[in-house]
């Protein structure tokens, strides 16, 4: 916790009551001005403080942006996001410097976030809608211990952590599409982009890439997206703190990726399939060299889908784009 953080902690425990600088100064150790200088720099991240003289200074609003002092302080893990949260105001995207951070020994459990991204990417090279302060752009560093055939879990673990985070944070019904998507009412809220980089036959590092449409508008999104997108705020009506809603898919995360580590995925897939529907669903599967329609009958361990098409064929989908249909 550095020096603006214990500031920070004074004037969110006078919960919006002036404290005065005298007071602050003599807590803190410092002269007024340096405690002036702190007041400054929260400012600039967007903090609401008002100061007066002979009053000192209070907190009028918490900084609506995703600042790594707003994560840490509702943080409840041990790893993820304890080696260093790296935040970008804009960035190309959130995976990428994850990446050129893993491979400069990024430590397991290095988060990196941004406001905006201008190159956020999805699955199969599209591109993400990355809206500055509105969203959750994060990617986590992970190096677990498993053969790259595992990798799929990853991804898996993911979307259970990131739609029960979503489940308890908001209230909404949100659903799981395999693999990766998080849907509300059909439409998309959030998707998950796992990257892996492999050596041999073992893992080198795993970067997990989460996008959450919050804070979003309707006007906001761009009319061919409309269809198919939706927010948080969309389906809710209201906004809600990106880094309570962050902090608390990490701490899911990490007690999922614990389960993993002691050889419980089991856990997580039926958690997965009951947050999905997949199981017993109709369904579109376009893969590279065919489409065909069918029913899910299974999904294994390893992510794989077990569909059967409508000719009584059983397919083993690793990746595809699919589309859920009725009856
Ligand atoms: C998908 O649904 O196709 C996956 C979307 C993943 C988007 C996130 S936003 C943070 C991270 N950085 C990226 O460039 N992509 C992922």
């Amino acid at each position: 916790m550095d020096t603006t953080d214990r500031l920070l902690g004074y004037l969110k425990q006078a919960e919006g009551r002036f404290v005065s600088g005298q007071v602050l100064s003599g807590a803190l150790g410092m002269s007024r001005a340096a405690v002036s200088k702190h007041v400054r720099k929260l400012r600039a991240e967007g903090y609401g403080i008002e100061s007066a003289t002979k009053k000192g200074h209070r907190l009028t609003a918490i900084t609506p942006r995703l600042v790594p002092r707003e994560i840490e302080a509702a943080l409840k893990t041990k790893v993820f996001g304890r080696p260093e949260i790296v935040h970008f105001d804009r960035t190309d995207s959130t995976n990428w410097r994850a990446k050129g951070l893993a491979v400069q020994d990024g430590a397991e459990g290095t988060l990196v976030v941004a406001e905006e991204q201008l190159a956020g990417r999805g699955r199969k090279q599209r591109s993400w809608f990355s809206p500055a302060g509105m969203g959750i752009y994060a990617s986590l560093i992970l190096r677990p211990a498993i053969s790259p055939s595992g990798a799929p879990r990853m991804t898996l673990m993911t979307a259970v952590a990131a739609a029960e985070a979503l489940i308890r944070a908001t209230d909404l019904p949100v659903r799981i599409k395999w693999p990766n998507d998080l849907l509300v009412g059909g439409k998309k809220l959030g998707g998950i982009l796992t990257e892996i980089s492999t050596e041999m036959d073992a893992i080198e590092y795993v970067i997990i890439g989460l996008g959450i449409n919050v804070n979003t508008p309707r006007e906001s999104f761009p009319p061919e997206l409309l269809p198919i997108a939706t927010s948080v705020r969309i389906e809710s009506g209201r906004d809600f703190s990106r880094s309570d809603i962050l902090a608390q898919y990490l701490a899911r995360l990490e007690q999922e990726y614990e389960m993993i580590n002691a050889g419980r995925f089991d856990r997580i897939i039926s958690r997965w399939k009951a947050l999905s529907h997949m199981v017993g669903q109709r369904l579109i599967v376009e893969e590279l060299d065919q489409r065909y329609t069918g029913r899910v009958e299974d999904v294994e361990d390893t992510g794989v889908l077990l569909v059967r098409d409508d000719n009584g064929r059983l397919h083993r989908v690793y990746s595809a784009d699919i589309t859920l249909v009725g009856g």
